[in-house]
């Protein structure tokens, strides 16, 4: 159950590196990507020994880039694949499935990325890990450095949802807002990345955090009797999910475990904040940066996305596409999630399930194909999102009447 990485490269120029705390080439700036001997993958990893391991994501440790051993393991990802029968009918899909990620640790898919980045960080040797988050990464981090000992620096735009917030500082980090965007706090957290010697999950610790991201893919395949899907709908915000959501299924076909098919990979966006999404409908290569988002959406709301470019390439590449919906449109996919399938997600499952029904209208998704929605995060962190719109139906006195006014028998 050991890893096969074998180190680093860059993802345009192809130099290697060794697999220390680096995420850019130093020839061309290029993002440095984990590389894996997969030819020992191929003869170490079967149906029958991922079948054998831990119902989490570490079933897939030969291909992630830290070891079993050392692993930060909070029974993280290996979540429900679920046949979403009375979505897919409201819908026009007769194979639509759900990933359900609400049902990780802090109840976001962000849990995998820590999951392998902090067991990365702890055999680098890092006493302290640290991050920029939208807020479901600040809750992961927190969560997970608690349970492995290790100090956590958070850094997080101001003005995030009470319940991210809380439930991160809960867990005895240190929790700091920065007035400004995301963007701004990223950018912080570089400059800080460089002086402080912290493991920064999403900057130093990048190309181990977003392989983490892949294993929501391998279970897709695994839990479909090791098949590909025909179609896969995925929120994008730095667009680190998408493009690991391609890659891990080519991985599982290049170490033989799904015969090859084309997967069709689209993405989702809020409208108020969808560089990606612009960058698709201009038939653009280019990535125009949102100075100041405006949506709900706060997940999701990355206005200068480090991976835009390639989750752009893979979504064209694949025959897919990007959609920008309204926030209006996402609170009715919250909606009609909650009441078709019993799970309540957070706006960036909303954004997901309104993109999903986008395609479907523009017959971009053919009603026979077997679709996976990702749906991302639990709707109970973004109530403020919320307000107004899933309240009590009536407030009564403790009398029989009273209650066959509301919902006359
Ligand atoms: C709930 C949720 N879904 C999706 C994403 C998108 O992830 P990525 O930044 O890898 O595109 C995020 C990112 O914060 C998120 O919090
Ligand atoms: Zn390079």
């Amino acid at each position: 159950m050991s890893t096969f990485l074998i180190g680093l490269s860059c993802r345009e120029c192809g130099a290697s590196y060794p697999a220390d705390a680096r995420s850019v080439c130093e020839a061309c700036f290029g993002p440095l990507e984990a590389q894996y001997d997969l030819d020992g993958v191929r003869r170490a990893m079967t149906a029958q020994s991922v079948a054998a391991g831990p119902p989490s994501l570490w079933r897939y440790a030969p291909l992630l880039p830290a070891s079993f051993e050392h692993r930060v393991d909070l029974g993280d990802g290996f979540t429900p694949l679920t046949r979403a029968e009375r979505l897919g009918a409201e819908l026009g899909l007769r194979a639509l499935y759900l990933k359900d990620e609400t049902r990780n640790p802090t109840h976001s898919f962000k849990d995998r990325v820590v999951s392998v980045a902090l067991t990365r960080a702890r055999e680098l040797g890092f006493d302290t890990v640290a991050c920029a988050s939208t807020g479901n990464l600040a809750h992961a981090v927190a969560a997970h450095a608690a349970a492995a000992g290790l100090r956590a620096v958070i850094l997080v735009p101001a003005g995030l949802e009470e319940g991210k917030l809380a439930a991160t500082a809960a867990y005895g980090a240190t929790l700091i807002e920065v007035d400004g965007t995301y963007d701004d706090a990223n950018r912080l957290s570089s400059e800080v990345a460089d002086e402080s010697g912290w493991g920064f999950v999403n900057v130093s610790l990048r190309p181990y955090y977003v392989e983490g991201s892949k294993t929501i893919a391998f279970e897709t395949a695994e839990q479909l009797g090791w098949r590909l899907p025909d179609h896969v709908v995925v929120p994008v915000a730095s667009g680190a999910l998408l493009t690991r959501v391609a890659r891990g299924f080519g991985e599982l076909a290049e170490v033989g475990l799904v015969e090859p098919r084309p997967v069709t990979v689209s993405g989702a966006q809020a409208a108020g904040c969808g560089p990606v999404a612009e960058a698709f409908a201009r038939g653009d290569e280019e990535i125009h940066p949102v100075r100041c988002p405006e949506t709900i959406v706060r997940s999701l709301a990355i206005g200068d996305p480090a991976d835009g470019v390639y989750a752009l390439r893979e979504v064209r590449a694949s025959g897919g596409s990007m959609v920008g919906v309204s926030d209006d449109d996402v609170i009715e996919a919250v909606a009609l999630l909650a009441r078709t399938e019993g799970v309540f997600t957070e706006t960036a499952g909303g954004v997901t399930v309104a993109a999903l029904a986008r395609l479907v209208e523009r017959g971009a998704i053919d009603p026979d194909e077997t679709v996976v929605a990702y749906v991302t995060g639990m709707g109970l962190k973004t109530l403020e999102a919320f307000a107004g719109r899933f309240v009590p139906a009536a407030r009564i006195s403790p009398k029989v009447q009273a209650v066959a006014e509301v919902v006359p028998w």
